[in-house]
């Protein structure tokens, strides 16, 4: 196993000569450090059917299957898949899927720390994820708006952005609302974590999945402020330019494993549409989203 420093870039290494079937517990080790302080690594030259990527994830943590059935492999359902290639006719998974700045899972009471994706179709144009690591983008905040979100909480959900289902057609719009605010209750963290594999604080917030942001008393606070949060993290940046953005691309046999504590990840816009497939894993490692989290 060789790890190298993505040329270049602010984030991310490349990994070479990575198998998962003879990987020492220390490489594991290795890598996972690596994740956490440079975030992102591209595990190159992979080639492995769906049952050999969960393997491979399991390596690293406790797999969390995706809540909605609708996502799922049809044989490993540990397996989440974005796709707009039917197969035989028929829709794998979910198209269009993460194009909105998100961390995964952030809407749930427990946020898992480590996210894999196996691109199997390739764009031609298109390719790449964009990242903002809200480690570094906390630390660029201007003081006065540190101190503002200092002892504040934010409010997670999935509204925004919760697909309907095909079993959705000809439901009234309420009941779907009504059924998601049940299964899926908005969840409140506080606005700053700690990283608990590397002590950095983290801006824990995302466009996608944050709805409101509340004082130490629980007491709602103006909108703006998220606003503004938003805005100097890069998020409403449509250009895609702003400093804290990074443009990850893969090509055929890379796979992506980041730290999904401290990077939000948004999918990249295509303008024409072109086929993409990926498979993602997601686990859990040996800590909760941050040291003294209330069990879930
Ligand atoms: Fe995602």
């Amino acid at each position: 196993m060789q790890i190298k420093d993505q040329p270049g870039a602010a984030l991310g290494v490349t990994v070479e000569d990575f198998d998962h079937t003879t990987a020492s517990d220390t490489d594991i080790q290795t890598l996972k450090q690596t994740l956490y302080t440079k975030k992102i690594a591209v595990l190159k030259g992979q080639d492995l059917s769906p049952q050999e990527f969960l393997a491979l994830g399991k390596r690293l943590g406790r797999p969390e299957t995706y809540y909605e059935p609708m996502y799922k492999h049809p044989e490993v359902p540990e397996v989440f898949v974005s796709s707009n290639v039917p197969e035989n006719g028929k829709q794998i998974g979910v198209p269009k899927t993460g194009k909105f700045w998100h961390a995964d899972y952030q809407f749930m009471p427990d946020p898992f720390g480590i996210t894999l994706i196996y691109p199997r179709v390739v764009p031609e144009k298109n390719r790449g994820t964009y990242f903002i690591d809200m480690g570094t983008a906390y630390e660029r905040l201007p003081e006065e708006l540190k101190k503002e979100v200092a002892g504040t909480h934010c409010r997670h959900s999935v509204r925004k952005y919760f697909k309907i289902r095909p079993h959705d057609v000809y439901r009234p719009i309420s009941e779907i609302i009504e059924e998601v605010e049940t299964k899926t209750p908005p969840v409140v963290q506080p606005t700053t974590i700690t990283h608990p594999m590397t002590g950095e604080t983290v801006l824990y917030l995302s466009e996608g999945f944050t709805v409101g942001i509340e004082n130490q008393d629980g007491e709602p606070l103006d909108e703006e402020l998220l606003k503004r949060l938003f805005e100097a993290t890069g998020q409403l940046d449509d250009t895609f330019e702003h400093r804290n953005i990074h443009l990850q691309s893969f090509e055929k046999g890379d796979l992506l494993v980041w730290d999904n504590r401290s990077l939000i990840h948004r999918a990249r816009h295509t303008t024409t549409p072109e086929p993409t497939v990926s498979y993602r894993v997601t686990v859990h490692d040996e800590r909760k989203l941050y040291d003294g989290m209330r069990a879930a």
